[in-house]
């Protein structure tokens, strides 16, 4: 007798009419067609939808999240607005506040199918308050969340007083990952320097590194370059992530042909955030105005791994949003104009497997061994799951059912045409 059995599933790779055997919150088994002799304590028909791993979001900024309006609202749009906005916000912080947001952001994430977060948290304030308001809601998110935390010096590490000892005594506390943020760094060679500092620092405690980097419309803003090399220089090989990276897009394409293989040889993932770069760059532009978003199929196509963050839901940079990774990927694709099936394909990766490589998340998947932590959405295939944002119909996190979502059908009150339709 297994705990669980869900039948007539599709699959992400496409395969459909699979059964799939859980067991003690592991995925014992996964076949075409019925399991022979196998009883179930609960099966579960997938009625032909989509069995997906649950969703990834590689980068966040879980203490700022659901903030919006604190204490106003971001006038002119632009990133450097929105910073100084969290910096007036900052001392008005409390720590059961920010906790709380973030739990109410959790139980949406978890509403969603997303099981996994990487969040910055700024370690600029001296007094570390959201590092241990995150480090407590990391304890608490623990059964259903796998929520792993950056050491992020917003105010940069080397402009900010004291902020090379408030990311270490971050790190001290438990926080998982070596953050920076070059480009706000009072110049570049300051920017270059926080680069190096920051990759041995990660180095010498053997933890990942990921860098908000070049987040700007700056064609000459360099900085992943520099990350690239200093990856390679100290053996951080598939351990780095470079985020943003929004000065790709306005770059110099002769560049970018060296930039490109020299990212790929390095190792480094690169995580673009479409939500947030379409709407924060290009405010200094009249028209055209550009985009601001990475250069994501050039970068996939050198092997480099590509994945998409949210990186903001209601906070001093952005006011829409609501967890949905599926939103991600569907802004994701109209900005890179991914809009081949392979290119849809690839957004959905971007938003799940991808993301789940830059986390190093373990036995992620859907196969024999594989955590039993996956989403039932309300749509035939991958495509489909992006073109609807798809019910997430119910969440299983190691087995267990965490969520659920009705399926949607809207009666319609038409002559000689169906009663209801369901987008399908
Ligand atoms: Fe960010």
């Amino acid at each position: 007798m297994i705990d669980l059995l869900i039948t007539n599933a599709a699959l992400t790779d496409g395969r459909t009419g699979m059964s799939i055997a859980v067991q003690n919150g592991k995925i014992t088994e996964v076949s075409e067609g019925p399991i022979a002799g196998v009883q179930a304590s609960e099966t579960v028909d997938a009625g032909g939808y989509l069995l997906s791993p649950h969703f990834v979001d590689p980068h966040f900024h879980m203490d700022a999240t659901l903030s919006y309006g604190l204490p106003r609202i971001n006038e002119s749009g632009t990133l450097l607005e929105g910073i100084a906005l969290w910096g007036e916000l900052k001392p008005l912080l409390k720590a059961e506040a920010i906790i709380e947001r973030a739990l109410t952001y959790c139980d949406w994430a978890v509403a969603k199918g997303l099981l996994a977060i990487r969040s910055h948290v700024d370690t600029s304030d001296p007094s570390l308050l959201a590092v241990d308001a995150l480090l407590e809601v990391k304890k608490q998110v623990a059964p259903y969340i796998d929520l792993q935390l950056v050491a992020f010096p917003q105010d940069g590490v080397l402009r900010s007083k004291g902020g090379v000892e408030n990311l270490k005594r971050a790190l001290d506390k438990g926080v998982d990952v070596v953050g920076g943020i070059p480009h706000f760094e009072r110049t570049m060679s300051e920017g270059a320097a926080s680069v190096k500092l920051l990759c041995e620092i990660a180095a010498e405690r053997g933890l990942l590194t990921d860098m908000h980097c070049d987040e700007s419309d700056d064609p000459l803003s360099r900085h992943i370059e520099t990350l690239a090399f200093e990856t390679q220089r100290l053996g951080l090989q598939g351990r780095v992530n470079g985020s943003h990276c929004t000065s790709m897009h306005s770059m110099d394409n002769y560049y970018v042909s060296k930039l490109i293989p020299l990212i790929a040889e390095s190792q480094v993932s690169v995580i673009a955030n479409p939500l947030i770069n379409i709407t924060l760059q290009g405010r200094h532009d009249t028209y055209p105005k550009r985009r601001g978003m990475t250069r994501e199929p050039e970068l996939m196509a050198a092997g480099v791994n590509v994945a998409f963050g949210h990186d903001c839901v209601m906070d001093p940079w952005y006011g829409m949003g609501s967890g949905d990774m599926l939103e991600v990927a569907h802004m994701g694709l109209h900005v890179a104009q991914m809009t081949s099936q392979k290119g849809i394909r690839a957004c959905f990766d971007a938003v799940t497997v991808n993301a789940a490589k830059v986390m190093h998340l373990d036995n992620y998947g859907i196969a024999p061994g594989c955590d039993a932590s996956f989403v039932l959405l309300q749509a035939r295939d991958v495509v489909e799951a992006i073109r609807l944002r798809a019910n997430r119909l119910k969440v299983w996190r190691k087995g267990s059912l965490i969520a659920e979502t009705p399926a949607t059908a809207v009666t319609i009150r038409l002559p000689k045409r169906p009663a209801t339709t369901s987008f399908l």
